[in-house]
């Protein structure tokens, strides 16, 4: 008899609104009715605030009941939801859901369709083919093609890829490196977590076809300890690779050796540093490097390494299969490509988003976010992390590409969006850029290590009122001192949101005094 497939995802934002609980109701229910069911545990699509997002596969088509919660199992199966029946819970097919259709899915497009432990399923949505053709086209054409198409670091820095892995590849050296960077520590982010428990096996493959167009062996993925069950996922994904000889030695009979360690972190955001990353991956503490060298040429084990993010590998295949033209088609300008937008803080609807680039912040927040979740208006947005600029309500129309936000004394960093309503206090979110500096710091500069904690101190005596003037320009001469001297960009950067606040918000300094006078 025919099982009817049943989606639940076990992803860590859906198991943290219930997920695993509706998925056994599920079963039990459906035991107990006697009705046969195929239940999978996929991964996410992206939508969190839709979590946890049931999917039923009706005559092919998925049909999708969001928001389901164990209590609401019983009364699914008495409207028939095996069948796409009323409920309701029900938002119809998935795929016209508005905040998934409108989207352009090239690295994620496989998020939420499969089971991503099953290799079966990877392989009938193209899994593997982009490695098959790099095998046959030989890695200057699968280099041209990651160039042609223009892909940039999605960590961060917006780094070209192509020509990270041009460096790597003509650096001299018998052993070579990819690693990972799996860290994902910017607030508001969650792409790279989502993308390795919803398609682990293709970050394996851009793993994989990075090393054979560099000419590395061994792979690293470094991932944060606080996703443990992306740890797992990945642990099972490696197994079953390696046990279907697509890791290992002479790779399904080409004669490529390639094989992925996972090692995971400590808990430091500056690991999530390239440098500071390599220094742990190789047992020491998270310590900044001075470059140069810069890690293409001499990184891991004093060997050169291609350092790059989740994200920038998964691109890759898809970019392979479909060409870099393709790929490049897509965004405006020197962003070419999608990014994945993480929506996040105070908004209604939560989630990845990926779009080309040069959509503006806008389109984001208020056609895919639907507002702030309080309802109240807008005050700042903060993109790209921690390091990132607020930006006040009235700068939304910024279309989001590297060079624009550059421009605007912002960055998009990773693509994490987080909103605040006005009910903020901006000189609080100041304060806190230079604590959180001050807490995770590396200690290896001073600019750095003793500016960010004198920073937290300065914007104390202006939040008390304490020569507000005179303490202004002692902030704004710290921050010139932090960009200017600090080793790498937690120093350098932090003064970003500082800024940011002191240009747009200076007057939330004032408020305390304020609301005591
Ligand atoms: C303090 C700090 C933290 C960082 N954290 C991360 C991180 O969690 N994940 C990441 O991919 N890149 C992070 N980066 C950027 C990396 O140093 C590096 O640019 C990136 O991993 C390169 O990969 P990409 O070219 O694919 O972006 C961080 C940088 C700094 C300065
Ligand atoms: S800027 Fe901060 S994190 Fe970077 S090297 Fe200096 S002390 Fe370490």
């Amino acid at each position: 008899m025919a099982r009817t497939r049943v989606y639940v995802p076990r992803d860590t934002a859906a198991v943290s609104v219930g997920a695993d609980d509706v998925a056994l109701e599920i079963a039990r229910v459906a035991k107990r009715g006697g009705q046969f069911i195929e239940l999978v545990r996929n991964g996410s699509w992206g939508a969190s605030w839709l979590e946890p997002l049931v999917e039923v596969d009706v005559d092919g088509r998925r049909i999708a009941y969001g928001n389901v919660d164990a209590a609401d199992v019983d009364s699914l199966f008495a409207k028939g939801f095996l069948d796409g029946g009323k409920h309701p819970k029900r938002l119809g097919p998935t795929d016209e859901i508005p905040y998934l259709a409108r989207q352009e899915r090239w690295t994620f497009f496989r998020c939420g369709l499969i089971n991503p432990l099953s290799l079966d399923e990877f392989r009938e949505r193209k899994g593997f083919a982009a490695l098959e053709k790099a095998l046959a086209d030989g890695p200057q054409a699968t280099l041209d093609a990651v160039k042609a198409s223009g892909l940039r670091g999605r960590g961060g820095a917006g780094f070209p890829t192509g020509i990270k892995w041009q460096t790597v590849a003509g650096a001299p050296g018998n052993q070579k490196y990819i690693a990972v960077n799996a860290d994902e520590g910017d607030s508001g982010t969650f792409a790279d977590r989502l993308l390795m428990e919803g398609d682990p096996f293709c970050l394996i493959e851009g793993m994989l076809v990075a090393g054979f167009t560099v000419g590395a062996s061994k792979g690293y993925i470094y991932l944060r300890s606080e996703y443990p069950l992306a740890k797992t996922i990945l642990e099972r994904a490696l197994d079953a690779a390696r046990d279907r000889g697509w890791l290992g030695t002479n790779i399904q009979d080409s004669g490529f050796d390639f094989d992925i360690e996972l090692h995971m972190g400590a808990g430091s955001y500056v690991c999530g540093e390239e440098t500071a990353m390599l220094e742990s991956l190789e047992g020491r503490q998270g310590l900044v490097r001075s470059k140069p060298p810069l890690p293409a040429i001499s990184g891991l084990f004093n060997s050169p390494t291609v350092v790059n993010n989740v994200v920038t590998i998964a691109s890759v295949p898809n970019i392979i299969l479909q060409g870099g033209d393709r790929y490049a088609s897509f965004g405006v300008d020197r962003s070419k490509g999608t990014l994945a937008f993480q929506l996040a803080g105070n908004v209604k609807r939560g989630g990845l988003v990926e779009k080309a680039f040069g959509l503006t912040l806008r389109e984001l927040i208020e056609d895919f976010g639907g507002g702030t979740a309080s309802g109240r208006s807008i005050k700042a947005v903060q993109v790209g992390g921690p390091l990132g600029a607020y930006l006040p309500a009235d700068q939304l129309d910024i279309p989001l590409d590297y060079e624009a936000f550059g421009e605007a004394g912002a960055l998009i960093g990773h693509g994490g969006v987080v909103v605040f309503d006005d009910t903020v206090n901006m000189a609080e979110q100041a304060r806190f850029a230079m604590e959180f500096c001050a807490i995770e710091s590396c200690g290896k500069c001073t600019p750095c290590r003793i500016g960010s904690t004198r920073g937290v101190e300065v914007i104390d005596r202006m939040i008390n009122g304490e020569n507000r003037e005179d303490n202004y320009d002692l902030l704004v001469e710290l921050c010139d001192t932090m960009e200017d001297a600090s080793l790498c960009a937690m120093g350098g950067m932090t003064p970003y949101p500082v800024r940011s606040v002191l240009k747009y918000f200076a007057e939330d300094f004032a408020t305390r005094e304020r609301a005591e006078a």
